[in-house]
């Protein structure tokens, strides 16, 4: 196998954030005959891993693969973040959110908190019989629910919402993401001195006084603790949320099943999961030369995981490209895999879930409105652009 270079222009005839329509016969490409491939992009050279069995090989293995990668990625706006950290520290910095975004908590207040948010922009367009989901709902309600977790008042959501989704553009536009890395500090900033000196209920509070080894967490690791938690609550969820929408209103045996049969909203989100991977590589660096698929990647070679590419690996999957609400194996691995496996998992289907029910339960004949355009879009990040629907006054 030979690293032949090419670049994601190439590949893809776009940038990596540019709305990408279909990257999945190119990713199918690149399994049958490039696995492990060295791409030229905007962050230098990167070798993508595109088979099911490679990235779950990754993935399971922190040792020679690891996540410090991401000190070089994302870490650049992020500050350090347990995304990038390893062993006990890794363990004992995910041990303070765990708290929030496990299963206890899931039960407890949050499907009264997210039913409420939800609720409360369904109202607002439940009389008109048509509306944008995307603009109206789903890109909305993860972020007021995030902001409500972490203690952000919800009135500022909407600067915030704005901040995290520039801090993670990075790659395609730097000066865009350090800005609102720095924005998000000067915002953060005095609310975390806040709850220094009087603690509330809530995420901020908790990191604010959290001690690791007896040391409390600085100003730093707590502000990029937030840098992290802002986007991976508000950017990936909405998407999902969007995407399971899409392929129920898209597959009119699928809604008719669902709506029979709410139980199936789980496989129904899990399917969506594998299908299109809301989040879909993820980056490692080997810590010794290795060879991937016959491929040689030298130690410190960045790696771009893409595991929307092996949830739709014809060698892992019957039909790959096929929406199938019975699928037997739902062993995706758009949550990741291992030490660093989403933390907010629990979270994301919780809000999937509750989203899903109250459409259901709210709008009779949801259908989409074909008159209007509308796409699952995106190259690292996908989800419907726009989800234009119609449906019955209740
Ligand atoms: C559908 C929604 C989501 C998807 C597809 C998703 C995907 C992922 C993936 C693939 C990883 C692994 C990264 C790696 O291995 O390098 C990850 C990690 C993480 N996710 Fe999510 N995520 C979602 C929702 C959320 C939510 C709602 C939160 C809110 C707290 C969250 C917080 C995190 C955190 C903190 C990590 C880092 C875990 C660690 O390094 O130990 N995610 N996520």
């Amino acid at each position: 196998m030979t690293t032949s270079m090419t670049t994601t222009n190439t590949l893809f005839g776009g940038s990596m954030m540019s709305p990408i329509v279909d990257p999945y016969p190119v990713y199918k490409r690149l399994r049958d005959e490039q696995p492990a491939i060295a791409v030229n992009t905007m962050m230098g050279v990167n070798y993508m891993i595109t088979r099911f069995d490679d990235v779950l090989t990754i993935l399971k293995d922190g040792k020679t693969f690891s996540s410090h990668a991401n000190a070089r990625g994302i870490g650049i706006v992020m500050g350090r973040t347990i995304l990038e950290m390893e062993g006990k520290e890794h363990v004992r910095h995910r041990n303070i959110i765990a708290p929030f975004f496990g299963p206890r908590a899931m039960k407890a207040d949050m499907p009264e908190v997210v039913g409420r948010i939800v609720h409360g922009l369904i109202d607002q367009f439940a009389p008109d019989g048509a509306a944008d989901l995307v603009q109206q709902l789903t890109f909305t309600f993860p972020m007021q629910v995030m902001a409500t977790i972490i203690g952000i008042p919800v009135s500022d959501y909407h600067a915030f919402h704005r901040m995290a989704l520039d801090l993670i553009s990075v790659g395609d536009d730097p000066p865009r993401g350090f800005q609102a890395a720095n924005d998000l500090v000067a915002f953060l900033t005095p609310l975390m001195e806040h709850r220094r000196a009087e603690p509330a209920n809530d995420l901020l509070s908790k990191l604010a006084h959290a001690e690791v080894e007896g040391a409390r967490l600085t100003g730093e690791e707590v502000l990029s603790f937030l840098r992290l938690l802002l986007p991976a609550g508000a950017e990936t969820t909405y998407r999902l949320t969007g995407s399971c929408l899409y392929a129920l209103l898209e597959h009119p045996e699928v809604y008719e099943e669902v709506r029979a049969d709410r139980t199936a909203i789980g496989a129904l989100i899990q399917e969506t999961l594998r299908w299109e991977s809301p989040v879909q590589f993820v980056s490692r660096e080997p810590t010794a030369d290795v060879e991937i698929s016959g491929c040689p990647v030298p130690a410190g070679a960045m790696l771009s995981v893409v595991v929307g590419s092996a949830n739709r690996d014809e060698r892992h999957y019957a039909e790959p490209d096929r929406f199938d609400l019975h699928r037997e194996n739902d062993d995706h691995l758009a949550f990741g895999f291992g030490e660093h496996f989403c933390a907010g998992s629990h979270l994301a289907l919780l809000e999937a879930r509750v989203a899903l029910n109250a459409l259901l339960d709210r709008l009779p004949n949801l259908r989409l409105d074909r008159s209007r355009e509308c796409h699952v879009v995106g190259l690292a990040f996908r989800s419907p652009d726009h989800l234009p629907v119609l449906f019955d006054h209740a």
